[in-house]
């Protein structure tokens, strides 16, 4: 037997504590309910044990037995877009097909996202639409379905193709005014749809006493570099929405629809990206999961199960990423069926399981502590925000690499900011965070300087302006985050190639 194959063994028979993901009031929480078990044979329960879900895309004609046996999440495929629901005041019509699928899901005890509410795409009758009918519709969608919608895609898509990290200029991105011409919509004159959008979601949603959390999803935002090493702008971009957007916004998709496009690869730093955005104290999910069965030109992996497994891990080794969605059920059935890019074959009533969903179920077996060969992943989560699948299963597999995160700051020469650098390493490679701390004043700007160690070069940076990337380099704030009042803290990051450890930030503020 080789050895990867002993190790496999070792695994599946590996002994987890049996758990149930119970939903109360549209939030779900693990529930360990007896002795350790044997590994788990459907993805809902597997998934369970991992304390995340496992969720698939459907229609009301797709619901056959198979749904409720594998999957724990329903996202209904195209049943809740407004070119179904909306009519073009903001009112709710045909919602017969929605009302089913979130019958079905309450009936098997299975979350349901809702997908999505301000869309540039299939708007319907909502097409062209102002803010306040869009606020209108929005209210009246959160309202309609209340805490039996766990999760809310409140804004989908909303970044322009080919990495541009610009916002799209479709309706109703129309509808954004940058008041003060400096290229972004954060400013306080700014009009913003997204930043209204999810204005008027958190009011309904605190207004009615819902748990329901809302999110912002996207493609092509997986990696925080594209194919060749480019810095992924379209996840930068989103990643300085939801940053700036934090309190509105308690949830991200990853969309994931893998494919040979040069912008939606799985790359190996979709852990790190996904870390980034779990730092900033959100859910992040997988929302759309395929994969082309045939990436010859994929960064990491060539075959598709392979590239499953390593979607499935990357989230379950953060732990608030706390769910992946597949986006259908059979290849036949998926909108790439030419692809073949999901877990069965077959057709309704007779699905047969692919070597990928096999893949899945191991991986998510292995629970949140199985071996990786991807970056490691830092314990530190924001205490503020308690995610609504809440990982308290232990799992019984130890990490195989232990994670490397060590946080620094150094002496400061300047009493108007410090500023500390915590490091996740992995072979090859690190991500930095760095975090800025204005001191008994506050500050319109700052500057970190550091120098880094030979070999190391810095290859992307976020939410700063770079110059250098190697030896002694240098970061300054961007529009919105120069000023830090008193005692408060902004964040930074940059990721690089090579050995990052001992760094000494030293920051002076302007
Ligand atoms: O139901 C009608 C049918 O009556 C009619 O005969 C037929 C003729 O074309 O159309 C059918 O509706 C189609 C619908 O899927 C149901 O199959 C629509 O034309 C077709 O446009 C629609 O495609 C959906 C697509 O979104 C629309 O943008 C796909 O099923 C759905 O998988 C896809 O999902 C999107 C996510 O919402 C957002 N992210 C990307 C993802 C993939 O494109």
């Amino acid at each position: 037997m080789s050895s990867t194959l002993r190790q496999r063994k070792r695994f599946t028979s590996i002994a987890l504590p049996t758990a149930v993901l119970l939903v109360v009031g549209g939030a779900a929480a693990i529930q360990s309910v007896g002795p350790a078990a044997a590994a788990e044979t459907t993805l809902r329960a597997a998934a369970a044990n991992a304390g995340l879900f496992f969720g698939v895309a459907a229609s009301p004609g797709r619901l056959s037995s198979i749904v409720a046996q594998e999957f724990n999440q329903l996202t209904p495929e195209n049943d809740m877009k407004p070119a179904t629901i909306a009519t073009s005041s903001g009112g709710l019509q045909n919602t017969g097909n929605a009302d089913t699928l979130v019958n079905y899901a309450q009936t098997n005890n299975m979350l349901v996202r809702g997908h999505t509410l301000v869309w540039h795409s299939q708007a319907g009758s909502l097409q062209g639409a102002n803010q306040a009918t869009l606020n209108t519709f929005i209210g009246n969608a959160i309202n309609r379905w209340g805490n039996r919608i766990a999760y809310w895609d409140v804004v989908n898509e909303a970044l322009d193709d080919n990495n541009t990290g610009n916002r799209r200029t479709q309706w109703p991105h129309t509808l954004n005014r940058d008041a003060n011409g400096d290229g972004d919509f954060f400013d306080s004159g700014d009009t913003d749809v997204i930043r209204d959008s999810f204005i008027r979601a958190k009011q309904v949603v605190q207004a009615g006493g819902f748990s329901t959390k809302l999110c912002i999803n996207d493609y092509d935002v997986e990696g925080l570099t594209v194919r060749g090493g480019t810095p992924n702008r379209k996840a930068n971009a989103l990643y300085d929405i939801v940053r700036t957007y934090r309190q509105y916004i308690d949830c991200v998709g990853f969309q994931a629809h893998f494919n040979d496009n040069p912008n939606s690869i799985i790359s190996d730093d979709l852990q790190a990206n996904i870390q980034r955005f779990a730092d900033l104290g959100v859910e992040v999910h997988i929302t759309e999961l395929d994969i082309d069965d045939d990436l010859s030109n994929n960064d990491i992996g060539t075959g598709q199960a392979e590239n499953y497994r390593k979607v499935v891990r990357a989230c379950l080794n953060v732990s608030r990423c706390t769910g992946i969605t597949v986006w259908g059920i059979a290849d036949s059935e998926s909108w790439r069926s030419s692809e073949r890019g999901l877990l069965f074959t077959g057709s309704s009533g007779n699905y047969q399981k692919k070597a990928a969903y096999t893949a899945v179920l191991e991986e998510l077996n292995r629970g949140r502590g199985g071996p990786t060969s991807s970056p490691t992943v830092s314990p530190s989560v924001s205490p503020s925000v308690s995610p609504s699948v809440s990982p308290s299963v232990s799992p019984s597999v130890s990490p195989s690499v232990s994670p490397s995160v060590s946080p620094s700051v150094s002496p400061n020469p300047n009493p108007g900011c410090s500023a500390s650098v915590s490091l996740n390493a992995w072979t090859g490679g690190f991500v930095a965070t760095v975090r800025v701390t204005a001191g008994s004043a506050p500050i319109n700007g700052w500057n970190v300087r550091l120098t880094l160690p030979s070999g190391a070069t810095v290859t992307n940076a976020w939410n700063a302006n770079r110059s250098g990337n190697t030896g002694a380099v240098q970061f300054t704030n961007v529009s919105y985050n120069g000023r830090v009042n008193a005692g408060q803290s902004t964040e930074f990051g940059f990721q690089g190639t090579g050995t990052a450890t001992g760094l000494s930030p030293v920051c002076t503020a302007s």
